[in-house]
């Protein structure tokens, strides 16, 4: 039995305006509101860097428990022009960071070696980073997803000690589900991330392996969200194109946080079981 909690991030990519973050916001302060006692769920939002400033002064008014990140930090702490630091990233309020999203491992040709500095950077200035990890269709037909996520893992964590204070997040994201209406089978998934678990438990030791949040990403939606996070270790999702749609993306979270309490409890399980089928 684990008591991880449940997290779900949601991922603007280069969406933003004035408009969308007040109405995000209300929307989101709906989601949690009557959910705020539990404690083990969290809710975030990656915006662009230049609205992130904004949502931070916005997301304290709303809660506690809605954090606002980023997507992206340099290697360079101090000199490249028009790129974020892990510094900067926190003295603005930002509480996560995404590391190596798959648009950018693709697009940008950026190396396993990069995020283990990027999470480094992070991990010491007290910003969580969300390492985003998955194969590509190509690598997944050659049989090769085992062996893709074990160098991303193995590489980017190699030598990193976690504190108590800086929870660092796994996201699975195989690229080609991300925004493609393929979402892995909540089985399959399953699969996958107990994977990830052992690979952790390899590099960090059971008890570190055990705490960390491994999130799943890839056209996640109002229809195949529960079924995915109900998976033991799935503890969350990180949701980009299904968020443009905030009713939908308010219904998820609703769903996930009222039954935050339940989930990954076996004795309380039939309770879940029993809202699935009802619903
Ligand atoms: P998607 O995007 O939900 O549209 O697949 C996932 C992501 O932002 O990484």
């Amino acid at each position: 039995m684990n008591k991880r909690e449940k997290i779900i991030i949601g991922n603007w990519k280069l969406n933003g305006s004035k408009q969308l973050m007040q109405d995000t916001l209300v929307e989101l302060g709906q989601a949690i509101n009557p959910h705020h006692a539990a404690n083990n769920f969290t809710l975030a939002i990656c915006s662009p860097s230049i609205y992130v400033g904004e949502m931070i002064q916005l997301a304290m008014q709303i809660s506690n428990k809605l954090l606002i990140g980023c997507k992206n930090i340099n290697t360079d702490p101090y000199t490249f022009t028009g790129e974020l630091s892990a510094h900067t990233a926190k003295a603005m309020g930002c509480k996560l960071c995404l590391v190596g999203h798959a648009e950018r491992r693709t697009a940008l040709n950026e190396g396993n070696y990069s995020y283990h500095i990027k999470v480094k950077q992070l991990l010491a200035a007290g910003v969580s980073p969300a390492l985003c990890i998955g194969e590509t269709l190509e690598e997944k037909l050659a049989g090769k997803t085992y062996t893709v996520l074990h160098q991303q893992i193995t590489q980017a964590l190699a030598g990193i000690t976690l504190g108590d204070n800086t929870p660092l997040y796994i996201v699975y994201e195989p690229a080609y589900a991300i925004s493609s209406s393929q979402a892995l089978t909540p089985v399959f998934a399953q699969a996958v991330h107990a994977d990830i678990r052992r690979l952790l438990s390899d590099i960090l030791g059971a008890t570190q392996a055990n705490k960390i949040a491994i999130i799943y990403g890839g056209s996640v939606n109002h229809d195949n969200a529960l079924n995915l996070i109900a998976q033991p270790d799935v503890d969350g999702l990180l949701i980009g194109c299904a968020n443009s749609n905030l009713q939908h993306f308010r219904a998820i979270c609703n769903k996930v946080f009222s039954l935050a309490p339940v989930f990954n409890y076996a004795t309380e399980r039939k309770d879940y079981e029993n809202h699935m089928d009802a619903s």
